[in-house]
């Protein structure tokens, strides 16, 4: 089964590196044409690049956002409308951490975390429902963690900033539903990228130890995940959450 995207246009936060990365990547192969949205020039033109020369029919191009910047997004997608003339796909990936026991926590962690992660889902759909509304199609992707489900001691913003991505996918499934808009949810589990690089080698053992799957994910593994959720071979599924994870949550 290949090809599944072609011609279709995606928009992928943080599309630079890491699971976003891998993200763009797969969609192109399938023939997706590819907006990258981030804020490190270097790394997403870097990436669009790498696309453009391994599938030479694809187009891919970057566009430097930050995603929690309301207006900035706004104006951003209406740009890749204008380029690309459509967006049938959305993939909400781009987040961060700044971990802190929640006594410690700023009031500045708390607000950044929650307006990178979670803000940026408001307005990156908000910018982009309407013409999906009178298209009548589409596919909202958001990543989430199962952080967001099980919780995890020094990241109350980041996990309510997931769990948060969660509740925020269910109303906009139930929302969008009548104009076939599908919304869906992946929560990779423990993935190596530069995210889990910051953990150190004790952080790691112990978290290896509640994976059944004995390792971490590869960003591939939420890639084909999130291709499966674009494509129509999941046409009958809106609302839901997809963990992929070695089976961490279950
Ligand atoms: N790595 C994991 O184990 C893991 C587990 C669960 C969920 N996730 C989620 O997956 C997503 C990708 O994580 P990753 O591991 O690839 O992390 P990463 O740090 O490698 O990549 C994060 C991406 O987000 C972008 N970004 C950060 N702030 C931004 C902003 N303000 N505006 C635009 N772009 C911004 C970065 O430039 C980068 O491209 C995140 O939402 C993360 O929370 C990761």
């Amino acid at each position: 089964m290949k090809n599944l995207l072609q011609d279709q246009v995606a928009v992928i936060t943080g599309g630079n590196v890491g699971i976003g990365k891998a993200i763009a990547l797969k969609l192109a192969e399938e023939g997706a044409k590819v907006a990258i949205l981030g804020t490190n020039a270097e790394t997403g033109n870097a990436t669009s690049e790498e696309i453009k020369q391994n599938y030479p029919s694809s187009q891919a191009k970057f566009y430097a956002v930050d995603v929690s910047k309301t207006n900035a997004v706004d104006e951003t997608l209406k740009k890749i409308q204008e380029d690309f003339g459509q967006v049938d796909i959305l993939v909400n990936n781009a987040g961060i951490t700044a971990d802190q026991l929640l006594m410690k926590m700023s009031e500045e962690e708390w607000d950044k975390v929650l307006d990178v992660n979670l803000k940026s889902c408001y307005n990156t759909c908000r910018a982009v429902v309407r013409a999906m509304m009178k298209a009548k199609k589409g596919k909202i992707i958001n990543v989430s963690s199962v952080v967001g489900l099980m919780g995890n001691a020094g990241q109350a913003n980041y996990a309510a900033s997931k769990a948060g991505m969660i509740g925020f996918t269910k109303a906009l499934a139930k929302e969008l539903a009548p104009r076939q808009i599908l919304v869906n949810c992946v929560a990779p589990g423990f993935i190596q990228t530069k995210m889990t690089d910051k953990l150190n080698e004790a952080q790691k053992e112990s978290i290896l130890k509640g994976i059944p799957l004995g390792r971490m994910g590869d960003p591939v593994d939420i890639a084909y995940t999130v291709w499966f959720l674009a494509s129509p071979l999941s046409n009958y599924m809106t609302g839901q959450v997809m963990t992929v994870d070695g089976g961490l949550v279950m």
